[in-house]
Formats: C-alpha cells, sequence, structure tokens
C-alpha cells in the first residue's frame, strides 16, 4: 500500500532509537524526508546518517531536550530554515521513571510534566502554523497505561492521560484546519526503555529479567513482545494522508495485553 508520504516532511522527536527511531525509519522508507531529534547530538546525527544512507531521503537532525521550551522553540526555527512544508508530527520523549507515589518530590513530579505533557503542548503549538498549511498529521507516543495504569508508573499513569485528553481536545479544535491527531499506546514493545523497566523489576522482586518477561508474557494474548516497526507501521498510516477518517482517537499496539473494552 503506497501511504502517499513522498515528498513530505515528518518532523520525530525522541528518534535516536527504540520507537521515535523505528517510526522515522518507516516514513523514510515510504518516501517521506525528516527532522530529527533527541538530546545526544552524536545519538540523533548517527540515526540521521544510516536513515538517509538507507532510504535515500532528505534527514536533518538537531539535539533537542523536548522538556526544554527554548530547544523546542529552535527546533521549529530550524524547521522552517531547512523545509518548506511540515506536512506530519510525531510527538515522542523518553519516559518517566517508575516509582510509587510517596518516592516522587516535586521536582520529579515538574520533569516528568515538562518532558510528557508540555513538550506535546509546546510541539503542536509551535508546529501548528505549518500543520495546518497542508492539513497535516499528528501522533503522539503515550502508552496503555491510559486504559488500565500501571502499577509503580504513576508519573507516566498521569501525565499520558492528560495527554489523551488533549489530543482529543485538540481533534476537534483542529478539524477546521484540516489537522487530524490519535494517539497511539505501546503494550510492551522491545527497546531499551523495556529492558531497563524490566531489569529494575527484576532487582525488585530478586529475580532475573527472564523470569519477569516471561512472566509478563502470560499477560498478552499474542504470547509476545512487540517489536518496534509493529507500531510504526500503524503510527505511519495515521500520519499519512490515507487517514482521512481517524482523529482523536487511540489506539493500542499490545498484542491484545488491555482487557477492558
Ligand atoms: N517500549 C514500550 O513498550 C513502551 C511502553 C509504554 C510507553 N512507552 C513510551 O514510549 C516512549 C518511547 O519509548 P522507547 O521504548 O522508544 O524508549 P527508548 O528506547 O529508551 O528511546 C527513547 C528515545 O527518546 C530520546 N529521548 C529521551 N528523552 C528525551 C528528551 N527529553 N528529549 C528528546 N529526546 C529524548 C532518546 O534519545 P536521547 O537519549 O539522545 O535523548 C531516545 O532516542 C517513552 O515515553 C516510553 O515511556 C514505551
Amino acid at each position: 500500500m503506497d501511504l502517499m508520504l513522498k515528498g513530505k516532511t515528518a518532523v520525530v522527536t525522541a528518534s535516536s532509537k527504540g520507537l521515535g527511531r523505528a517510526i522515522a525509519e518507516q516514513l523514510a522508507a515510504e518516501g517521506a524526508n525528516l527532522l530529527l531529534c533527541s538530546r545526544s547530538e552524536r545519538a540523533i546525527a548517527e540515526a540521521a546518517e544510516t536513515i538517509r544512507a538507507q532510504y535515500g531521503v532528505k534527514v536533518e537532525s538537531m539535539a533537542v531536550d523536548v522538556s526544554n521550551a527554548d530547544d523546542i522553540a529552535k527546533l521549529i526555527q530550524f524547521a522552517t530554515k531547512r523545509f518548506d512544508r511540515v506536512d506530519a508530527l510525531v510527538c515522542n520523549a523518553g519516559g518517566p521513571p517508575s516509582g510509587s507515589f510517596l518516592s516522587f518530590d516535586d521536582a520529579a513530579w515538574e520533569k516528568a510534566f515538562f518532558g510528557n505533557m508540555m513538550s506535546v503542548v509546546r510541539l503542536i503549538r509551535g508546529f501548528h502554523p505549518h500543520l495546518a498549511a497542508q492539513g497535516g498529521r499528528i501522533v503522539t507516543i503515550a502508552s496503555t497505561s491510559v486504559k488500565t495504569p500501571i502499577p509503580g508508573l504513576v508519573l507516566s499513569n498521569t501525565f499520558r492521560t492528560g495527554v489523551v485528553g488533549l489530543m482529543k481536545t485538540l481533534s476537534m479544535e483542529f478539524a477546521q484546519d484540516g489537522i487530524l491527531l490519535n494517539t497511539v499506546c505501546p503494550g510492551r514493545i522491545m527497546t531499551d526503555r523495556l529492558v531497563e523497566l524490566d531489569s529494575l523489576r527484576a532487582e525488585r522482586e530478586n529475580t532475573t529479567i527472564e523470569e519477569v518477561q516471561q512472566a509478563l508474557r502470560k499477560d498478552i494474548p499474542l504470547g509476545r513482545y512487540g517489536q518496534p516497526s509493529e507500531l510504526a507501521t500503524i503510527a505511519a498510516y495515521l500520519l499519512s494522508p490515507l487517514n482521512s477518517y481517524m482523529t482523536g482517537s487511540v489506539f493500542h499496539v499490545d498484542g491484545g495485553a488491555v482487557k477492558s473494552l
């Protein structure tokens, strides 16, 4: 299926590895030009170089901490200078730390708020004129915790839910601009983030990561963790002109793990 992304431009944040990187690769495979960012200048430049060499599309990169307002302003300026259009935006960021409610002070709450909530607000506000000019698409990466909160992930559980409320609201406000926005929620997709979370859990439970993952797989009807490319496929579709009638929706990519209707 041709997603009609050839020659279009997508901005994908937090894309040096993991889910953001997989989405960037999928978009490049469809012929989209890319602006990538993550905090590490070296890591994001390497990702950009690899994708450019493999897919032959234009790929620019920049070191950006999405929790920082000035960094986001610079990203938007850079996009305006280097690309004549922006058709698609992926709001992604690193996940907040695990821990119980009483283990976090104000600083931890503020960090998660700016990283996982305000980054989405600022990115969408900043890129709105570009996206409105094209009738663009936005995908935000959240978590299945928006449906069933995950024990030990209070920061994520709280702000991801806020993001879904924001996206639904904007799907109504921005419909007149032709902008379609959706949220993609990973369940357990095999990335460094998941390995880190599972290792911490193994430590806490005094067991091995293999045992933790074996137990967690039992809760997934498809019986395995997902691959980043499996999430990237649905994200790329939602970011493409082929998605012409889905906005304000939440898509779980979780092997059936969420049990609610
Ligand atoms: N994998 C899953 O199954 C799963 C499940 C639920 C939710 N999620 C959420 O999905 C998002 C992506 O997860 P992932 O599994 O792909 O993580 P990952 O493999 O750890 O990759 C995280 C990416 O984000 C970048 N990054 C982190 N903090 C950033 C910041 N403040 N500004 C800009 N870039 C930043 C990292 O690069 P730098 O270090 O260079 O910044 C890296 O490219 C996270 O929010 C995670 O919590 C993932």
